[in-house]
């Protein structure tokens, strides 16, 4: 689908990774991970001993990146990068940051074809008049059962009181936050993630009818 925005917002693992994925490959739509972003800076944070309590420094290591991969890697899937990509990402510098490297990357591509395009703001603030905006929503309950199969799938290890607890963690620093906090976006659609994947998509794709 060409020069088409979908966006989808929702709090931690609440599957808008695998629905984007699933949507990109159904509707020949450019799949953008805004976490990967917001991880990526976390990771070299991490490696240059930024102090991220001091907001000069988070501004002044900001200033000095210059390219960052929007490409997946496992060196920035886990739990130590997904809190540090939480608690930077309060910042209006850091915000700034990714939103002008997504704002650059789709118009750069919008005549190649349409994107969907998952974070915490997207619908609400980065994309606000995109095309169809989609609120993922999942109990935190069901979320932190579904990342413990995952991580023990993989051959992690991880315990779920664990996954639960930093679920919840992640979700009130997520919503909490004084820049862009994650909320259902104006003019969103509300997709009920609880049950089984086939009915998730079933729901996305009766909107796809009417695009
Ligand atoms: O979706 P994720 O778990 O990969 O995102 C990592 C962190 O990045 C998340 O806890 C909050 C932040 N984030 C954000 O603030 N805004 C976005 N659009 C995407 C991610």
């Amino acid at each position: 689908m060409k020069n088409i925005i979908v966006t989808i917002d929702g709090p931690a693992a609440s599957g808008k990774e695998k629905i984007s994925k699933y949507l990109s490959k159904k509707w020949r739509l450019k799949h953008l991970d805004s976490g990967i972003i917001y991880r990526r800076i976390a990771l070299i944070f991490l490696l240059d001993k930024v102090d991220i309590s001091k907001l000069d420094q988070i501004k002044k290591k900001i200033k000095e990146i210059t390219k960052i991969s929007f490409r997946k890697s496992k060196r920035i899937r886990n739990q130590q990068i997904s809190k540090l990509a939480s608690r930077i990402a309060i910042h209006n510098c850091v915000r700034d940051f990714v939103n002008k490297l997504q704002y650059d990357f789709v118009n750069k591509n919008k005549n190649k074809h349409g994107f969907v395009i998952d974070g915490r703001d997207i619908g609400s603030v980065v994309f606000k008049k995109a095309d169809l905006k989609l609120y993922i929503d999942v109990n935190p309950e069901i979320r932190a059962k579904r990342r413990y199969k995952q991580l023990i799938d993989s051959g992690e290890k991880s315990i779920y009181p664990k996954i639960l607890k930093e679920i919840k963690l992640r979700d009130k620093q997520d919503k909490l936050r004084k820049n862009s906090p994650l909320v259902i976006p104006k003019g969103a659609y509300i997709i009920d993630n609880n049950a089984t994947f086939n009915d998730t998509v079933k729901q996305i794709n009766n909107l796809f009818k009417n695009l």
